[in-house]
């Protein structure tokens, strides 16, 4: 072997700075994604640690990692195992409760109801738990709390001393406020109440360790929605449209809610977008398409996705048994994923800047996207 066949570690990094994260804009060595290199007779193994299990780039990155290493001169085998550690955001705004063991903290709230917010949470919670992220689900509208049985869920949860145990389902750890709203209760759940008690709900749940807790708020941008964003200490938050332009107004006053209490927007996510024929695969634009990706782009916040309109979701809500679970296979659930990687990715994002805004000091701050 002559000197320039020697393989050194210097030589598999220089190689794998080629790789740029496109979310990250830097090359994946500075960003500290390269782990557990070591080199035995021109045998390159090491981790790839990700900052999200659903990273939309995973299997580019395996490749360019394979490719990049496999081409240096001596190198015999390549071993990349990738791997992921989920970096917690922390909570945009100061709240009593802390919830120690949740990385990140999710809102999913829209502009008005029925646009199918809960579906889009428990879709989003389900697609990131498959990635392999360990995920809870709590559903914060106390108006029409539905997501337990969305999730298949019947019994309330168990009690462990002074700890609740939340439900488990799909993988998914799940609780709902609505278990403890009796049947006279709801008119309680007013102004500073609600906060204070869904503050007491959300510290005796026994979490765990979780990458992502998604939450779904209760719609629109009245007491409740505003009092439990304050509440709850949020990441980042996503909005569900619907097509038609009234539906998006309603989606920017909701922006507007969010950023008043500077909770960041992870983006804009179109819900019931489009029809696909399930017998001809024609799609069918029910409304006048594109207004989600539109309004995301005029209102400066990222396009989380869309998801067609299809009767296996709705059947899905019903039956407790979500379409990424029930039919994996359908071009549905993978509109559901492709939303849950965009998702995770912006998360990402978020936790880079805020580590970028850590490390110039206390003083420095940079606005996250536009808003
Ligand atoms: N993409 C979709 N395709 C078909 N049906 C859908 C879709 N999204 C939601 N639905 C259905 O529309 C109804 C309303 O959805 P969902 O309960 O998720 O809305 P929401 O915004 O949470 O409503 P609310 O304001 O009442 O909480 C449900 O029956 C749900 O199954
Ligand atoms: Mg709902």
């Amino acid at each position: 072997m002559t000197s320039a066949q020697v393989v050194t570690e210097e030589r598999v990094l220089a190689a794998l700075s080629n790789i740029i994260d496109p979310d990250l804009h830097r090359d994946v060595v500075s960003l500290g994604f390269i782990k557990d290199l070591t080199i035995v007779d021109g045998q390159v193994s090491f981790n790839f640690e990700l900052t999200t299990p659903a990273c939309p780039v995973k299997d580019r990155f395996l490749q360019q990692a394979e490719t990049l290493v496999g081409a240096i001169p001596g190198v015999s085998a390549v071993r990349c195992t990738m791997t992921s550690n989920v970096r917690s955001v922390g909570a945009a705004q100061r709240t009593s409760v802390q919830l120690p063991g949740v990385r990140n903290v999710i809102a999913v709230g829209a502009g008005k109801g029925g646009v199918g917010k809960s579906t889009c949470a428990v879709g989003l919670a389900v697609a990131l738990q498959m990635t392999g992220a360990r995920v809870g689900l709590l559903d914060a509208d106390i108006h029409g709390p539905n997501v337990p049985l969305m999730m298949g869920l019947t019994t309330a949860p168990n009690q462990e001393g002074d700890r609740i145990i939340p439900g488990l389902s799909h993988g998914v750890k799940v609780m709902s406020a609505g278990y403890f709203v009796q049947e006279n209760l709801p008119l309680i759940w007013r102004g500073p109440m609600v906060g204070k008690m869904i503050q007491e709900l959300l510290s005796g749940v026994e979490w765990g360790e979780l990458d992502y807790l998604v939450v779904d708020l209760p719609p629109g941008t009245g007491d409740a929605p505003l009092t439990l964003a304050q509440a709850i200490p949020l990441s980042g938050a996503v909005i569900v449209t619907q097509p038609p332009d009234v539906s998006l107004m309603d989606a920017t006053k909701a922006l507007a809610m969010f950023q008043k209490l500077e909770v960041p927007i992870l983006g804009i996510v179109e819900n019931m977008s489009y029809f696909l024929c399930p017998c001809c695969g024609e799609r069918t634009e029910i409304f006048s398409h594109g207004g989600g990706r539109a309004a995301a782009e005029r209102l400066k916040v990222p396009f989380l996705g869309e998801i067609p309109i299809n009767a296996r979701i709705r059947e899905g809500g019903d039956t407790g048994t979500p379409i990424v679970v029930g039919a994996p296979e359908t071009v549905e659930s993978e509109a559901f994923r492709a939303f849950a990687r965009a998702t995770a990715a912006r998360v990402s994002v978020l936790q880079s800047m805020r580590a970028a805004d850590a490390a110039k000091g206390p003083k420095q701050f940079i606005k996250f996207f536009d808003n």
